[in-house]
């Protein structure tokens, strides 16, 4: 009887439309989303990941001014450079840091100072966490503020992302001709 039980359970377990991973509470699909659709920064996206380019802002009051340096997994460029898309659990991270502004041997120089806000953006293929106003689209949306980094402090993203992403919305909402590791031939659009 205790066997059936025992199978029944695994059965059970096993059918479960997400896997959560027993350490951190996060989905199997993402090691920065838990199983609510809560949004973390990466850990060690810095190191690991690729860069795919950086915007630079460089008037001091330009409302984004500063650098905006993005990074994705090494396997969703890979995907993107065969499929042209992004695939299901990719993760774009962009971070935004202060300019600094110097003299040097080459020239008037601006460099890369403290970072300021981050925001991640994680695809998702099958419409996870319905009724999380931070997930649609095709993504989940995440804002970080310097004051707090462990928390997402976008309220939902149709009001805090979607509005200034529209120019975005036939590259599936992701201003690809400013990454130079995802274009195969030409440049900027
Ligand atoms: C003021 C307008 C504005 C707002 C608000 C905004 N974005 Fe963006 N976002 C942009 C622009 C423009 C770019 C690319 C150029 C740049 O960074 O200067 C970008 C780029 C990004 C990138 C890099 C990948 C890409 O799409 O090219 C991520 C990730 C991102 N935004 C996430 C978010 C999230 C999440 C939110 C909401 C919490 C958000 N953005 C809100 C304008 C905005």
């Amino acid at each position: 009887m205790r066997k059936v039980t025992y199978m029944l359970l695994f059965a059970v377990l096993i059918s479960l439309p997400v896997t959560i991973n027993a350490a951190d509470g996060s989905v199997a699909f993402s090691t920065c989303v838990d199983n609510k659709g809560n949004i973390t920064i990466p850990k060690d996206f810095r190191t690991r990941w690729v860069h795919l380019g950086s915007w630079a802002v460089p008037a001091k009051t330009d409302p984004g001014a500063g650098f905006h340096d993005v990074y994705t997994q090494p396997e969703s460029v890979e995907y993107y450079l065969k499929n042209g898309s992004f695939p299901d659990g990719a993760v774009l991270v962009k971070e935004i840091r202060k300019a600094e502004w110097r003299e040097m041997t080459t020239g008037h120089v601006v460099s890369e100072g403290d970072v300021d806000t981050t925001f991640v953006m994680v695809r998702d293929d099958t419409g996870r966490f319905k009724g999380n106003p931070n997930w649609g689209d095709g993504w989940g949306w995440g804002l970080f503020k310097a004051s707090d980094r462990s928390i997402n402090a976008s309220a939902s993203y149709k009001e805090d992302c979607i509005p200034c992403h529209l120019d975005a919305k036939d590259t599936d909402w992701v201003y690809v001709g400013g990454y130079p590791t995802l274009r195969k031939g030409d440049g900027m659009k």
